[in-house]
Formats: structure tokens, C-alpha cells, sequence
């Protein structure tokens, strides 16, 4: 099969779709014929040897968190999905001909391929996020960079329970914002007033997916530091906001079969644009540059 791969860092131009070995679902997973993978930014921290911590580059780098696809092998113990069946999810390496996905749920018939793949990290993420912060029913939430991947899932995932959304982005996806429910602020310096006048009461909850706004103006908006949750800046927690970036705090399935409902009833439409394998690069510049509105999505 073919994956995107990398044999050095460096930016997207060192990205080739060629040849790699076919992974096979262990004990608890599923493996996949990839439909469609999204691109996070977590990809390009990667080949960028962002993550490596100066450590130089060893082996092949495989790229890929979530995808969308039809089940071709179930792994030992994996009940409810079987050979055929078309599905959502996360796992790695996932932008590739086949992979294995550690979650997942069914993929709803009227949702498009690349629709689903955008749904696994970022709908997972969002979850996460409004569940630390127990968003519920009645409450202000505050979104810091709503129109981007996991942004815009959190806006409507929170719109969906009944709560009321700020959320911020730049000019251009203003209108954006609107579109899918949220009251939209511009970001940058004195965000944190723009938001209270928006809001013209209390801020229950912040949930910044973007790390960019000092973490003591977002504090301000808050009632409690542990009523900030940060995905994106990890100094944050020094200030006594919460940081997550998953594992123990995830709930996967049952963040899966939550998003696969919200995309079913129309309550989550993501916004994607797609890109052939081999063109990965392109959407990888897109991804760096920082301004993305809903997803960018890779297809064979
Ligand atoms: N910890 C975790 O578990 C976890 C999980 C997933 C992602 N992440 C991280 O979370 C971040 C966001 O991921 P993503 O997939 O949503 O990225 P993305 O799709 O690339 O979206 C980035 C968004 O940031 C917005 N933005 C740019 N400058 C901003 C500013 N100064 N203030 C507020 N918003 C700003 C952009 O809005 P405009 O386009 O309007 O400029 C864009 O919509 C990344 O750093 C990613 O690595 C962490």
C-alpha cells in the first residue's frame, strides 16, 4: 500500500505518498480502507521535528490521527462492527491506502467521507473540552478560535446542549462563526472585553483551543481558573487553568458515537476542503499558516 511519509523534518516539501508496510488491527481495534484521513495540526509538529525534542530523525515517519473508512479486518475482542461496514474514528497513521483505528463509530449514511474523517480528533478534543468544563444547558461558553478544526466542533457540540457560544476568529470567519451558531467576537488585544459586552453577564466556562491570548485575560472572564481549559497552551496550567491533551481524561468511543449523532441529525456540519494524497503538501501549508475555516481533508 501507499502512505504519506517522511524520512527527514523539515516543512511539508519533504512529504512523499509512496510505499509502506500494510498495519493490521491488535486486540481492540479495527483496521480500515482509508476513505478519507483530515490533516491536525499535531502532522506538521511532527515533521517539522517540532516534537522530537532535538533528538534527529530515526526510521520513517508515518503521519495521521483520525479517518473515515470501510472495515476490512476486526481485531481480537471488537464486537458491534464487522468486515464492510463504513466507519469514523481515530487511530494512527491514518493517512494512508489502509490503517488501524483505536476508535470509532458507524459512519451515518448521509455523511460524506471526508465530513466523517474531519470528525475524529476534533470531535473527540471538543468533547473533552466541554466535559471538563461540564457545559450544560443555559451556560456561556467562550470558545478562543472557533472557526478552526476543533473550534468549530466545540461551537456546535455546545450549541447542540443548549448553551450559549462566544466564540472568536479573525475577519474573515466572522460570518463564519455566525453560520454556525455562535456569537462571533474578533481575537486579538482585548478579546477578553469584547467578550463580556457580548455576553452582557457571566462567562461560566472558557475552552481555548488556540493558545495565543495571554492566559490572564481569559482568566479574568471566569469565575474560577479550573473554568479555563486550555488545549493549546501549555504553560496555562502555571496560572491554575486546566491543560489537557488527552489519554486519561479521553473518552473516545463514546466521544465517537457522539459526533457520529450530531453529524446524523445535522447538528455538527463540518466545513471541509480535500486534497489528493500525493497534493498533501498543499493542505499542509494551508495547516501551518494558521487560518484554517472547519477542516482540510486528504483522499486517495
Ligand atoms: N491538546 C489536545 O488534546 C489537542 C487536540 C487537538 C488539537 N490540539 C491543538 O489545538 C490547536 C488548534 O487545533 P485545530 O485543529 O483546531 O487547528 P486549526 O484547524 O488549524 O485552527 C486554528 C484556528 O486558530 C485560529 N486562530 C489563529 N490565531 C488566533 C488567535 N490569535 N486567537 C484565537 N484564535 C486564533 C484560526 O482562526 P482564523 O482562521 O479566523 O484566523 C483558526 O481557525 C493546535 O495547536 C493543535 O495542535 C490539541
Amino acid at each position: 500500500m501507499r502512505a504519506l511519509q517522511f524520512m527527514s523534518y523539515g516543512g511539508p516539501e519533504v512529504l512523499e505518498w509512496a510505499d509502506a508496510p500494510e498495519p493490521h488491527p491488535g486486540p481492540g481495534q479495527v483496521g480500515i480502507a482509508v476513505r478519507a484521513a483530515s490533516v491536525n495540526p499535531i502532522d506538521w509538529k511532527s515533521f517539522s521535528g517540532a516534537m522530537a525534542g532535538g533528538q534527529p530523525m530515526s526510521g520513517t515517519g508515518y503521519l495521521g490521527y483520525d479517518a473515515a473508512g470501510v472495515v476490512d479486518e476486526v481485531g481480537e475482542g471488537v464486537t458491534g462492527v464487522a468486515v464492510g461496514d463504513d466507519v469514523l474514528g481515530r487511530g494512527r497513521n491514518t493517512q494512508a491506502e489502509y490503517a488501524v483505528l483505536d476508535s470509532w463509530a458507524a459512519k451515518p449514511s448521509s455523511v460524506d467521507w471526508a465530513v466523517a474523517a474531519a470528525a475524529g480528533v476534533a470531535g473527540e478534543t471538543a468533547e473533552r473540552g466541554l466535559r471538563l468544563l461540564s457545559v450544560k444547558a443555559g451556560d456561556t461558553l467562550f470558545v478562543d478560535g472557533g472557526a478552526g478544526g476543533v473550534g468549530a466542533v466545540a461551537v456546535q457540540m455546545a450549541v447542540a446542549r443548549d448553551a450559549r457560544v462566544i466564540a472568536s476568529a479573525g475577519a474573515a470567519n466572522q460570518d463564519y462563526l455566525q453560520e454556525i451558531g455562535a456569537t462571533a467576537v474578533l481575537y486579538g488585544d482585548g478579546v477578553a472585553d469584547r467578550v463580556r459586552a457580548a455576553a452582557g453577564g457571566r462567562v461560566e466556562a472558557v475552552f481555548d483551543v488556540a493558545g495565543k491570548t495571554p492566559v490572564e485575560e481569559l482568566l479574568s472572564l471566569v469565575p474560577e481558573p479550573s473554568q479555563l481549559v486550555s488545549i493549546a497552551n501549555f504553560t496555562a496550567g502555571q496560572a491554575g487553568a486546566r491543560v489537557t491533551g488527552g489519554g486519561a481524561d479521553s473518552r473516545p468511543m463514546e466521544a465517537m458515537a457522539m459526533v457520529a449523532d450530531l453529524l446524523a441529525r445535522n447538528k455538527l456540519v463540518i466545513k471541509v476542503q480535500t486534497f489528493p494524497f500525493h497534493r498533501a503538501a498543499e493542505a499542509y501549508q494551508i495547516s501551518q499558516a494558521g487560518h484554517v475555516r472547519g477542516k482540510l481533508v486528504l483522499v486517495p
